[in-house]
């Protein structure tokens, strides 16, 4: 997969480059898995139509277990919506600052991976994003009767996460828990646990 570049991804990453490691053409994905950063600044302007149709057309390419595609998005612009969904998660408070927030859903009969498609179609989201210019962050809905309320959203269909989307505001400096990655050697372990 290409992922076409718009932007400039090359932010300086938080490991060295593996020697032989081609940084043009395809290798592009990787750059953008590697340097995407979860944004919480946001510039004050909306996001073009064809930008956002390009990111959530990416997600939507995202797999699902059994293929049974039991992900949907709600794209929120309006900001007493926004305001609103504040409520539905603990760490929520800022998501106002964001042009667009995506509310992802799963359908709650999709079975017991249903959490797991709902990460695939949000990172897809994210990493396009990325890769279009876009800053982006995760935000779980620890109470989904309040995105429920403000959205309209069934009971048969859970609102998982928020993503929220937008054009890079004032740099904030690193999160207090943002970090470093592991080094690979932790990350991975050859055939046995260790
Ligand atoms: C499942 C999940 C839930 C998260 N929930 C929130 C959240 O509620 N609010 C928030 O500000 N960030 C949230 N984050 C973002 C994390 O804080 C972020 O991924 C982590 O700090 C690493 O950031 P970095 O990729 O920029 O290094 C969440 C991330 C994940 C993966």
């Amino acid at each position: 997969m290409v992922v076409t570049v718009l932007a400039e991804v090359r932010a300086p990453l938080d490991t060295p480059v593996l020697p032989g490691v081609c940084l043009t053409g395809p290798m592009e994905t990787i750059d953008a898995l590697r340097s995407k950063r979860d944004t919480r600044s946001y510039a004050n302007e909306p996001i073009d139509r064809e930008v956002l149709e390009t990111v959530l057309d990416a997600a939507r390419m995202a797999g699902s277990a059994k293929n049974m595609q039991p992900i949907r998005m709600v794209v929120v612009t309006e900001d007493a919506d926004k305001v609103a969904l504040k409520e539905s998660g603990d760490y929520a408070a800022w998501i106002d600052n964001a042009p667009v927030c995506v509310v992802v859903t799963a359908k709650a009969d999709a079975g017991p991976r249903r959490m797991f498609d709902v990460g695939r179609h949000a990172q897809n989201l994210m990493v396009a994003a990325h890769a279009s210019g876009l800053a982006s962050c995760p935000v779980t809905i620890h109470r989904q009767d309040v995105a429920r309320s403000v959205l309209g959203i069934p009971d048969d269909v859970e609102p998982s996460m928020i993503v929220t989307l937008g054009a890079p505001g004032p740099d904030m400096g690193p999160s207090p828990i943002a970090g470093p990655r592991l080094p690979l050697d932790d990350y991975v372990a050859e055939g046995r646990w260790d």
